[in-house]
């Protein structure tokens, strides 16, 4: 089968994955309406282009925080990578990196973020940050992240509380990780898969509490495991981080646009409009639907990143147009990871990256700078 789109990508990723895992990746909370809004509101959106424009020479690359990005495009953090494929966060970065693209490496990893770091040493890295309830822990992940070399830190603020995933549910998928005989079947009938865990130890997976090998150790994964976020976290909370952290603060999460205005009153880096894709609040809007608003009431103070639903270098154009600097993607990387590990996740970013490419051609415009919101419009109605 070809890898003409990214649906070609998902469906090698469901093939080759058990379905509990394709699900847990997949799925979003309840009723799944916030997954289906995010892709319906960017389909609704359409691009106009300007003619005879040259663009012989098409420059895709963006400036973040002293880096160039190859292409306004970065990976998002994804729990639990090492359930797609052994090593999987270490695979995700040096196909990130091969692309020219930032990789955002999450708190629920099963990998140590030394590892990680160290996998892909020229690449952009972030790291993102989960606040359990004992903080130590946190401290302990920002202290190790910076002296890994990790490059910002991304605060995720959309999980008080994790959303109520009801595949997960379905299919007993929870941790520590004990297969009942529906999964059982599920592991058989995946040999490929089954085998290569196997071979690895399955690291973290099979009983991720007894892990040692996570991000931040076996205490983080108690912690995740009992679900015990920071419900206390407030923005008072950020002079706390500021501490131990010097490097720029992201916060990741954001969907209010006040909230956006005061990310940017209280001196924090970037934000990333997030509704995790589709997997927390699932009455929560679409991100695109949402952007105009936010970087209206940052104007031009930090640079605004947005992610969610993003499929096609289209999506993202469109997204860029209304002037985020930089889409990210979860899911898109991770199916590429299932499909192909290293080689397939690069394929599936270098995938969006040249339809961005193509699209920017196709829309007259030379480089990021000649997108603007007149490039949109929302369907003719003709009532
Ligand atoms: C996530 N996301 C996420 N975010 C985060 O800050 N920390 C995390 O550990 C995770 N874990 C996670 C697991 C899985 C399986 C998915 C799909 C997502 C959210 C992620 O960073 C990002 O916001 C969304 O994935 C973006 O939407 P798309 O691109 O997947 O549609």
């Amino acid at each position: 089968m070809s890898w003409l789109r990214m649906d070609d990508v998902r469906e090698r990723a469901r093939r080759y994955l058990p379905r509990f895992v394709a699900d847990y990746v997949d799925g979003g909370a309840e009723d799944e309406r916030c997954l289906d809004h995010n892709a319906r509101d960017l389909a609704a959106l359409r691009l106009v282009p300007h003619c005879l424009r040259d663009t012989r020479a098409v420059d895709t690359s963006v400036e973040v925080f002293g880096r160039t990005w190859k292409r306004p495009l970065g990976v998002a953090p994804v729990g639990f990578n090492g359930l797609v494929r052994p090593n999987g966060d270490v695979l995700l970065a040096r196909a990130a990196a091969s692309q020219g693209l930032p990789f955002v490496l999450s708190t629920a990893s099963n990998a140590r973020l030394e590892a990680v770091r160290a996998a892909a040493p020229e690449a952009a890295q972030w790291m993102q940050l989960y606040v359990m309830s004992d903080r130590a822990i946190a401290e302990q992940i920002v202290r190790r992240a910076a002296a890994a070399g990790f490059e910002a830190l991304v605060l995720t603020v959309d999980v008080p509380v994790s959303g109520m995933r009801e595949r997960d549910v379905r299919n007993g998928f929870k941790l520590p990780f004990r297969p009942g005989p529906r999964t059982l079947w599920d592991l058989a009938s995946h040999p490929r898969w089954s085998l290569g865990m196997a071979r690895h130890g399955a690291p973290g997976f099979v009983n991720l509490s007894e892990s040692t090998g996570g991000a931040a150790s076996a205490q983080v994964q108690a912690a995740l495991l009992a679900r015990a976020m920071d419900r206390s976290l407030v923005w008072d909370s950020l002079a706390w981080l500021r501490r131990l952290w010097q490097g720029p603060l992201l916060i990741k999460g954001v969907l209010h646009r006040d909230d956006a205005a005061r990310a940017a009153r209280e001196g924090v880096d970037g934000l990333i409009v997030s509704n995790h894709g589709g997997r927390q609040l699932d009455a929560a809007p679409s991100t695109i639907s949402v952007l105009p608003g936010i970087v209206q009431a940052v104007d031009g103070r930090l640079p605004v990143f947005v992610d969610s639903g993003f499929r096609r270098g289209s999506d993202a154009v469109k997204a860029l147009s209304l002037g985020a600097r930089g889409v990210f993607v979860g899911r898109p990387a991770v199916w590429g990871l299932a499909a192909d590990g290293e080689a397939g996740a690069a394929r599936s970013l270098d995938l969006i990256g040249t339809e961005i490419e193509r699209t920017l051609t196709l829309m007259g415009a030379a480089s990021l700078r000649d997108l603007g919101p007149a490039n949109l419009s929302l369907p003719w109605n003709p009532s």
